[in-house]
């Protein structure tokens, strides 16, 4: 059976003796494995190992400021770039999904080269890629299997000659959770929920502005704020909150009002690749709703996604 510790000894132990005295850059998410990753790297070789940790614009609320002070808490050597501006310019006015995913794709490998570029003679890249993202770029399938590419070998531009250094690409994410707990990685940070790459674009249906990124944050953080301080947070396996094209009537004191909709969704699910809805208390539902209306400019009615994948999927774009 897999034992985390013996894992963590023999894996810095290969990556001494692979990397020698020579750099890595790698770009860290915010999320479990590509932390994990880092984690296990700056242990192997210390400061020779660079991170960068984007901000595409598109993460939850303070989630750049909040992540980034934790990653400097732990040691790492991390270089915040707010990239925002550039993210949202590649985006304006772009509705289609794929669209959408490709602008950002773009738009990080493009952020990510500039960054590396100033790391000189980087001949490493590191890379939190699981077996799960293993398998899924091999068996290529739908939306979410394209812009995954971008984390592993096929998707780097040619000029980028770093050869490549997975350190859990025999692993599954529980394995992944607990070489992290054994390596004293804060328990919260391990049980975040899963998050797209492309944030919160494929949340706003429809095109991207700066206005509709804020207030779907502000719903997102009324909601996932919600889950936890419920104590439903451990129990869903991902939750966010979606924004929708259309304005719908609502009356508000003696006025009519003619806003914004937005959904919840939450699921269980063990790999994303099916996912049932969670059937959240109705007391729950109904505190949260209030809250957005309430709380959220522009916000005057909350529906909750009741679909299973198949043959809906996790995310509505
Ligand atoms: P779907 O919507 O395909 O989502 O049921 C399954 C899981 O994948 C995530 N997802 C993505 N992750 N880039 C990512 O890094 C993407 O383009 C992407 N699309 C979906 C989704 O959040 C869920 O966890």
């Amino acid at each position: 059976s897999f034992t985390p510790s013996a894992f963590v000894e023999e894996t810095i132990a290969d990556l001494k003796s692979k990397i020698g005295n020579e750099k890595v850059v790698l770009g860290l998410s915010g999320g479990v494995d590509s932390t994990v990753a880092a984690v296990l790297l700056h242990r192997a070789i210390g400061t020779q190992l660079h991170c960068i940790f984007v901000n595409n614009g598109l993460l939850r609320k303070n989630e750049f400021q909040n992540v980034l002070k934790q990653y400097e808490g732990m040691g790492l050597n991390v270089k915040g770039v707010d990239a925002s501006d550039r993210f949202l310019d590649a985006l304006k006015g772009i509705d289609d999904p794929e669209q959408k995913r490709k602008a950002i794709g773009h738009s990080f490998i493009e952020v990510f080269d500039d960054e590396s570029k100033l790391i000189t003679d980087a001949t490493w890249l590191g890379q939190g890629t699981i077996y799960p993202d293993v398998i899924e770029s091999i068996s290529v399938k739908g939306p979410s299997a394209t812009i995954k590419s971008h984390h592993n070998v096929g998707g780097l531009p040619e000029y980028m000659k770093l050869k490549i250094v997975e350190p859990l690409r025999m692993l599954f994410k529980d394995e992944v959770r607990r070489v992290g707990a054994s390596m004293g990685i804060d328990p919260e940070l391990l049980g975040r929920h899963p998050f797209p790459g492309p944030g919160l674009s494929i949340r706003i249906l429809g095109d991207i502005t700066k206005e509709k990124v804020t207030l779907l944050q502000e719903v997102d953080a009324v909601f996932i704020d919600g889950l936890k301080e419920f104590g439903l947070y451990d129990k869903v396996w991902q939750a966010g909150a979606i924004l929708l094209p259309i304005n719908s009537v609502g009356v508000m004191g003696d006025e009519r009002t003619y806003e914004k909709v937005v959904a919840l969704r939450a699921v269980a699910s063990t790999d994303g690749m099916t996912a049932d809805w969670v059937h959240l208390p109705y007391e729950f539902l109904m505190e949260i709703s209030n809250r957005i209306i309430n709380r959220v400019k522009g916000v005057n009615r909350v529906v909750y996604d009741i679909s299973s994948k198949p043959p809906a999927t996790i995310e509505w774009e």
